[in-house]
């Protein structure tokens, strides 16, 4: 798709695939959980390298997956090979078009969080469910620094809403050190579903961490 501005993940999508493996895999049972047996197509915001395509087939779905790097895309197409190519805020897809949408990770790299929920409640059919899984904004992100006996460390930037380019306290090599991340507070987080015109159905903690390291919420359109 053309109109597509340039993204962060352009040049190192070979890197994350295997970065990403094993979390995606752990997470992805947490996903299958959420979701449940359903049909019909589920689109996957911000679907990265496609890691997440076999789980959503597993529940019956059928996975369309979007993504604003055309690198991404090029490894994601080997998973869903008819993965779009856009801007999550920006949807190329009519009203009510799909009964699921899933975003996986997605807090953290999106420019407008709110946007990016519009434009699921958007194309979800009245009715239509929606999980929205990623960084747990009180005990990961930005202003969180893990400590090897587990403990984590939260650093007085947690209201510093917005895109961070480094912290002290991440691991050299990792994701966020060569791209950095965007930290939506709890409260941002959680307002944005109603604001966007979706019903929060659950929050939940996912895995069985100490302390959390992933927030999911799972929503739905109304009107059904
Ligand atoms: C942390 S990665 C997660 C990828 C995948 N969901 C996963 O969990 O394996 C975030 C992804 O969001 C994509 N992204 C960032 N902004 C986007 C936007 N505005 N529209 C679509 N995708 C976007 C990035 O290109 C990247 O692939």
């Amino acid at each position: 798709m053309t109109g597509v501005r340039g993204a962060r993940y352009d040049g190192i999508a070979d890197w994350y695939d295997g970065y990403n493996e094993a979390a995606a895999g752990s997470h992805g049972a947490e996903l299958a959980r959420l979701l449940g047996p359903g049909t019909g197509r589920c689109l996957d915001l911000g679907c990265g390298t496609g890691q997440y395509a076999e789980v959503i087939r597993s529940t019956g779905r059928v996975p369309v997956g979007l993504d604003r790097s055309a690198d991404q895309l090029r490894l994601a197409r080997r998973r869903v090979p008819a993965a779009v190519h856009a801007d999550a805020a920006a949807l190329p897809f009519a009203d009510a078009a799909f009964p699921t949408v899933v975003a996986m990770w997605v807090s953290t790299d999106v420019d407008d969080f709110g946007a990016v929920l519009r434009e699921a409640a958007r194309v979800l059919r009245p009715g239509g469910r929606l999980v929205c899984y990623g960084v747990h904004p009180c005990f990961n992100g930005p202003c969180i620094e893990n400590r090897d006996d587990g403990a984590r460390i939260v650093h007085p930037t947690y209201r510093a809403a917005g895109w961070h380019p480094a912290a002290p306290w991440w691991s050299p090599g990792g994701v966020r050190s060569r791209l950095g991340m965007r930290h939506v507070p709890l409260a941002d987080l959680l307002t944005a579903f109603p604001a966007a015109g979706l019903v929060i159905d659950r929050v939940v903690e996912p895995r069985d961490e100490p302390l959390p390291y992933a927030l999911a919420v799972c929503a739905h359109r109304p009107g059904a």
